[in-house]
């Protein structure tokens, strides 16, 4: 029996003359004779011609869009399929049929909506294969990059006590009965009774943690799922998203944004490198796609242009101060205003804000530091103005903010006097609070959205659509 190939090996080889057997899901069959048939590890089909003269005619029947077959056969030149080469099959092998009255995904192009409807069979078009092995290649360079660099990979509680934005949206996680909780004396639900005697919900950020593991090691990431129970329903959220969270000691702000632009570029060019058929395809699929814009909405770059600028361009920094100033001094269109007009400092920038910046004005990627004190996180360190803290956003074209980080307040009295301001938990996080008891030192962090990132590489413009089993307030089922 000849040895499987998969078919991205078969194609980039471009070997003729000899036989092998290929595995896969027909996308197509044309005239009873060309099956384009696909095993998801490339975007491109292989083309079989079949002796449909000399085959069993039962057989022949069952090859239907969505069915799985086995094919064995010579490998030769090919002059029309749009590959180099194709297979003569001598033998076809139906692994698992699929009734084509019944299969949801038709040869033709169906509309991402419906095809997040059918989100158990989606991986099987050519946009969700192409966006997938994308991800996957990203999620790999992120790996690489922080290792090659000497980073330990830290892997942070999902399940835990603390509310490391102090935002409180969080999911519960409770082993107690909902519906007839254990009350204490005040009638509110006594979590002692839990398993683990306390409430608890699922993470937001594995920062926290992550600031132990870096007053230690000196350089670590995490890379997991992060929980947010916000109801928001916007094409940039998800109740379950993966974050990419380095964290590392004796880095300043500086540091820390020049480590986040240098990561960036590094796996934005290592998914161009490695997946350039990926994303030449979805590419191909956005020009589609702005056709139906009117002209004025059309996106001036490709999408593989898009990612060669990022790569090659220097990111603007500037500081929330002079964000403020820009925006106050412009008008977004001919005639129309921000929807929330910029007067005063202190307000946080709306996703309006924060686009105008990147897509009109710098027309590139900004770094935005030293915000308020009072719109961010409770763990950033204070600036000697009283006012603004070490913070930064990293901002996209597309996209809107991809990267949020800062240098940590490293000050025991000012970070206990921070916290008690807010009315968090100090004795609680004892935990947390005697790294800067012991040893403290500057360190810096940030946390780059895994999915936004992905939207960014793929050009998709929903983030449901590159996650495989999106989490949002009306999916959950699988
Ligand atoms: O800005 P955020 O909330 O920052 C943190 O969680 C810090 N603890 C990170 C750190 O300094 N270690 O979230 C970081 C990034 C955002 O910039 C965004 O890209 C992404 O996470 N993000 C979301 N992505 C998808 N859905 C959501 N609901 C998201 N919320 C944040
Ligand atoms: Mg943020």
């Amino acid at each position: 029996m000849s040895q499987r190939v998969k078919i991205k090996q078969l194609l980039s080889n471009e070997a003729v003359q000899y036989e092998t057997t290929v595995k896969g899901w027909v996308r197509t069959f044309r005239s009873n004779r060309f099956i384009a048939l696909n095993d998801g590890s490339t975007n491109n089909n292989l083309q079989i011609v079949v002796d449909f003269e000399n085959m069993d005619p039962a057989t022949l029947k069952r090859i239907t869009t969505g069915a799985a077959i086995s094919a064995t056969g010579t490998i030769v030149p090919s002059l029309g399929s749009g590959q180099k080469v194709e297979m003569q099959a001598k033998n076809i092998e139906i692994l698992g049929d699929s009734d084509p009255e019944t299969y949801p995904l038709q040869p033709k192009k169906h509309s991402l909506e419906f095809l997040r409807e059918i989100a158990h069979l989606r991986f099987r078009t050519a946009t969700f294969g192409a966006v997938f092995r994308v991800r996957h290649t990203l999620a790999y360079a992120v790996h690489k990059f922080f290792n090659d660099k000497g980073f330990v990979y830290l892997h942070t509680p999902i399940v835990t006590a603390s509310d490391a934005e102090g935002a409180g949206e969080m999911f519960r996680v409770t082993t107690l009965d909902p519906i007839n909780p254990p009350l204490t004396d005040e009638g509110q639900v006594d979590f002692k009774e839990d398993f683990f005697g306390r409430a608890t919900n699922l993470t937001v950020s594995g920062q926290l943690e992550g600031e132990l593991g870096a007053m230690a090691l000196s350089d670590i990431y995490t890379f997991g799922p992060t929980f947010r129970a916000e109801n928001s329903n916007t094409a940039r959220h998800l109740a379950e998203f993966w974050m990419i969270e380095p964290e590392m000691a004796f880095y300043d702000l500086e540091d820390n944004m020049n480590l986040a632009e240098e990561f960036i570029k590094f796996v934005v060019g290592y998914a161009l490198e490695h997946n350039r058929d990926d994303i030449e395809f979805l590419a191909q699929r956005l020009v589609e796609e702005e056709k139906q814009k009117p002209q004025a909405e059309r996106s001036e770059m490709g999408l593989v242009e898009k990612l060669e600028f990022v790569l090659h361009n220097q990111f603007e920094r500037i500081t929330y101060t002079q964000a403020i100033d820009i925006l106050k001094n412009s008008k977004p269109n001919k005639n129309k205003k921000f929807q929330y007009p910029v007067n005063d400092w202190g307000t946080d920038l709306q996703s309006e804000h924060e686009r105008y910046l990147v897509e009109k004005h710098f027309k590139k990627p900004v770094i935005i530091t030293d915000y308020p004190a009072a719109i961010k996180s409770f763990y950033m360190k204070q600036n000697d103005d009283g006012n603004t803290v070490r913070a930064m956003d990293i901002l996209f074209p597309g996209i809107g903010e991809i990267v949020g980080g800062s240098q940590r307040e490293e000050n025991y009295d000012k970070l206990v006097a921070k916290m008690e301001a807010l009315n968090l938990p100090v004795e609680e996080m004892y935990w947390y609070l005697d790294t800067r008891r012991f040893g403290s030192a500057v360190h810096s962090g940030f946390g780059l959205g895994f999915e936004r990132l992905i939207l960014f590489v793929t050009g998709m413009t929903n983030i449901r659509d590159v996650i495989p089993f999106p989490r949002t307030p009306k999916n959950a089922e699988f």
